[in-house]
């Protein structure tokens, strides 16, 4: 199949390359898909795309003309994704629904202890050689209560090392996971009245856009710790900074942002960055931010690459891609569809 991979990082190169064996011919380019470098797409059969590129109706519309037939995005979240647009192009599209998600949970809960432990204070404290324990002050995670919003692959990861580490473990999920005995199942309203921690892990959609808004944020006790590494639209930005002002939030981990697109995964110069809620943000000391990065360990790119290479050859051979199918409608899997 001829290919082309949209930004692409110099660090996923390998990862690609090893799971493709030259089996398909791919182009790799740094540029993220946007209406001006659809161009890229010409003469090829699939595109391959990532978190951060514009694969709206638009787009879509003149990549079908292109006679693109398939898009495979290299997450597992598709909201980037117009897949109405894409159905009524007759386009398919494949996700990676399940990698690694140890690697989002370790990166949560990396969030939370370096929150509570203060290590970036403390660090940057060290390498002027101030050696003072003042303003290091945490709590003991062991013993407080952690409400996890999404039981799927990533919230039971990251409830399962919370649960390791002594604490109670509540969660909601619209699909509550049966059998598990790492969370307990309980309501939204319950699980904001009692969290001392709270760790986001749901899709972006209509039903969880802005999930954390004022109203809810007045449920949460004052002082809670609140990690999002699933999308940033799950928060109302300009509501969490307010709820930071008047002492609801106590902590805030960040690896995604509401307004991240064309800013994240990106060097900026100082200073040519206008975006007034991301500097507010940076302001407080108890807001840590990453860039996007939840995903960024060796086993979890090689489980995108392995995956996205799959994708690639089941739709060669003209097979459904299964549980990584995408599409707004199901597409018709043959009886022998792989997962
Ligand atoms: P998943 O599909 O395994 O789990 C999501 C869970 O959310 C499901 O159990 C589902 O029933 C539940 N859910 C959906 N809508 C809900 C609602 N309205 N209320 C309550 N529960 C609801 O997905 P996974 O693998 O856990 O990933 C979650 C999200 O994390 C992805 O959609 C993606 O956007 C993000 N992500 C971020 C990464 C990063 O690098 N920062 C890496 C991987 C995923």
């Amino acid at each position: 199949m001829k290919v082309v991979a949209y930004s692409i990082k110099p660090f996923e190169k390998e990862f690609l390359s090893k799971a493709n064996q030259k089996k398909h011919e791919i182009t790799l380019i740094s540029n993220p898909l946007s209406a001006e470098t659809t161009f890229y797409a010409e003469g090829k059969d699939a595109v391959v795309v990532f978190t951060n590129d514009d694969v709206s109706a638009g787009v879509i519309e003149k990549l079908a003309n292109l006679g693109i037939k398939y898009i495979a995005t290299r997450s597992a979240g598709t909201d980037h994704i117009d897949k109405e647009a894409a159905g009524n192009h007759g386009i398919k599209v494949a996700n990676v629904p399940h990698y690694s998600p140890e690697a989002i949970a370790e990166h949560a809960v990396a969030l939370a202890f370096a929150l509570n432990r203060n290590l970036i204070l403390a660090n940057d404290h060290s390498h002027h050689f101030n050696f003072t324990n003042n303003g290091l002050m945490g709590f003991n995670f062991s013993g407080k209560t952690v409400g996890i919003i999404g039981l799927g692959n990533t919230g039971l990861a990251t409830a399962a090392i919370f649960k390791g580490m002594g604490c109670k473990v509540i969660g909601y999920d619209l699909d509550f996971p049966e059998n598990n005995n790492i969370a307990e199942d309980v309501t939204l309203p319950y699980l904001y009245a009692n969290s001392d921690i709270i760790s986001l892990h749901l899709p972006l959609n209509e039903g969880t856009k802005h999930i954390i808004n004022e109203f809810t944020l007045a449920q949460m006790k004052d002082g809670v710790m609140l990690i999002n590494t699933s999308r940033g639209a799950l928060i109302k930005t300009t509501d969490v900074i307010q709820a930071i002002y008047a002492g609801k939030i106590g902590y805030l981990g960040l690896d995604v942002y509401e307004f991240e697109k064309g800013l994240f995964f990106e060097e900026h110069k100082k200073g040519t960055i206008e975006d007034p809620l991301l500097k507010e943000l940076m302001q407080f000391d108890h807001v840590l931010i990453t860039p996007h990065q939840a995903y960024l360990t060796r086993e979890a790119l090689q489980g995108i690459a392995d995956q996205t290479i799959k994708n690639l050859d089941l739709w060669q051979q003209n097979k459904c891609v299964g549980k990584a199918c995408a599409c707004a409608k199901n597409c018709q899997a043959p009886a022998h569809a792989a997962s």
